[in-house]
């Protein structure tokens, strides 16, 4: 059955209460995800009061926990990581019913067991309740997890109705196009598209919502939003943080496939995108798949350029490189750094380059998204030591979020001088700075069964489509063409002369 979704942000409040009476299940209920994120997310939806009558909590690992120690280690995760301290009040209406069902993920009739809970909830609040399962394990076990969600029929309960069964699906969706193939392959063997939700923590973010407000409800940008008037497209996706204790899965990751290919990608699309003809969920990610379709293929030496960190300072302290870091080869061919230049071969942006760039272990954290518009006419201001730059929109997407515009304008004074200057708009003084996680964003929409901010399957391979010939290449390649950057920089010099190939210069974010 497909269902039409509406984007809730221009819906009434009451909307974001709708959500059916929900179990959320949680596979890897032990894991890092699940304390930092997931069980914050729940506990600061029921502060906003936004989590559905009758919601249940399940934790599923392969520890053998207690229902009392799982509920302790989710309010130690709170105290924690919660944007709110812990209220006995709001935590105590999750905890009475939080449980924990232990099993394997390989293990069939672990999941008839956790199925029986499910019943058993159901029958203690006496109606439906929609089951949602969130999966949070290392992606090794997301194929059983789901092969089992079938075999167990809970894949299909209440199927036919508002409140069936639904799946979220963590990142990484596979590690090329053929994994990636091979996922879908899986999840369409048990579910329908309708029942799924492929995590991209990005779309999440208030202020990648905020881009299609931007674009689609103010008239200004419309008409100027294309090669006509823009010149290039910087997106920067900076880290300061390096591979910490996560070596060992970014070996086999690296920036393209961890930063670039999912959550710089859905930059692109909702900036690049066609308008949609509604807000549905399916109108917006058919609009971000022909764009994503539109991409050229890329020339693995002239569209791209990948680095290493070396040692450098950050903040004033000393930082190693990335072959010094726990669990990396010492000759490792693992890119901590990729810039990209795309191009979008489509009426709207033929000969606009798109660049991308994504690093750990930069000189900040920072992610915006720069729209370079052309010049104007050299007739009036031109030379004569008048002080230019190019008209800049940029999104600030994190942190310090907000939107700038670079005019030119005239300087005070008796004679005609000009100086760039910067109108700003910062969520913070705007709108205070609680604003929500991501996670909750995107727990409760799935709870609602609303999939704008996820990933389509479509879309993911799409992605992969374009990037898994690069991937291929560097893997052949090794650390031939591979440049190094100071930790603490804002990159390898391989990704200037990629830009300055073409005329431009990366912005400083
Ligand atoms: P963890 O490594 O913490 O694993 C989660 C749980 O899965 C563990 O507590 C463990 O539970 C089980 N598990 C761990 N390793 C294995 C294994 N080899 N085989 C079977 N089960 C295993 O993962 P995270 O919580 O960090 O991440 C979960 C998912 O979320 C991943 O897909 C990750 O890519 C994604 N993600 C994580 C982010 C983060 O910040 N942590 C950020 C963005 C995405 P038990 O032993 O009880 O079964
Ligand atoms: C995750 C990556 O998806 O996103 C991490 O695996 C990265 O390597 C993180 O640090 C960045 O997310 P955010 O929300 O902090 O920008």
């Amino acid at each position: 059955m497909a269902e039409t979704t509406r984007h809730p942000f221009l819906e009434d409040l009451s909307k974001y209460r709708g959500a059916p009476p929900t179990t959320v299940v949680i596979f890897g209920a032990s894991g890092d995800l699940t304390k930092r994120k997931l069980i914050p997310a729940v506990y600061n939806l029921a502060a906003d009061n936004l989590l559905p009558p009758d919601f249940h909590l399940v934790g599923y690992g392969r520890k053998e926990i207690s229902d009392e120690a799982f509920r302790e280690m989710a309010a130690d995760a709170i105290k924690e990581f919660s944007r709110r301290e812990l209220s006995d009040d709001v935590w105590g209406r999750i905890a009475e019913r939080t449980t924990y069902v232990a099993g394997a993920y390989d293990d069939a009739a672990a999941f008839d067991r956790l199925a029986e809970h499910l019943q058993e909830i159901d029958e203690k609040v006496g109606r439906e309740v929609q089951p949602l399962f969130y999966i949070s394990t290392p992606p090794s076990v997301f194929a059983p997890i789901l092969e089992n969600l079938g075999a167990s029929g809970l894949a299909r309960k209440y199927l036919g109705q508002p409140h069936h069964a639904k799946v979220v699906i963590e990142k990484p969706f596979g590690h090329d196009l053929a994994s990636a193939r091979e996922l879908n392959r899986t999840i369409t063997g048990v579910l329908e598209e309708h029942q799924v939700y492929r995590i991209d923590h990005y779309l999440g973010k208030e202020t990648v919502q905020d881009l299609l407000v931007q674009r689609f409800a103010n008239s200004i940008f419309e008409p100027l939003w294309n090669r006509n008037f823009i010149d290039n497209v910087q997106i920067t996706v900076a880290e300061e943080v390096g591979v910490g204790a996560r070596g060992g899965y970014y070996e086999q990751s690296g920036a393209l496939r961890d930063m670039i290919q999912n959550h710089t990608m859905q930059l692109v699309a909702l900036t690049a995108m066609e308008p949609p003809g509604s807000l549905d969920a399916e109108a917006i990610r058919d609009e971000k798949v022909k764009l994503l379709r539109a991409i050229q293929p890329l020339h693995p030496t002239t569209d791209v350029a990948r680095a290493q960190y070396a040692d450098g300072m950050i903040a004033g302290k000393p930082e190693p490189g990335y072959l010094e870091e726990a669990g990396i080869a010492e000759d490792s061919g693992t890119e901590t750094y990729a810039a990209i230049k795309l191009s979008i071969n489509n009426w709207r942006w033929q000969g606009v380059p798109f660049y991308l760039r994504s690093g750990k272990r930069m000189a900040r954290r920072v992610t915006e998204i720069a729209v370079q518009f052309k010049r104007p006419p050299g007739t009036l201001f031109a030379g004569g030591g008048f002080d230019i730059a190019t008209n800049t929109l940029s999104f600030q997407i994190q942190p310090d979020e907000g939107l700038s515009l670079i005019l030119n304008g005239k300087v005070p004074g008796l004679e005609t001088r000009t100086q760039p200057v910067k109108m700003s708009f910062r969520y913070s003084t705007t709108y205070g700075s609680n604003t929500p996680e991501a996670y909750e964003r995107l727990v409760l929409d799935a709870m609602i069964g609303d999939g704008t901010l996820f990933i389509r399957g479509d879309e993911a391979e799409t992605s992969w489509q374009l990037y898994t010939p690069l991937l291929q290449a560097w893997a052949k390649a090794k650390r031939e063409g591979m440049d190094r950057y100071p930790a603490g920089s804002w990159g390898p010099a391989n990704a200037e002369a990629l830009v300055e190939a073409n005329g431009h210069r990366w912005r400083q974010p």
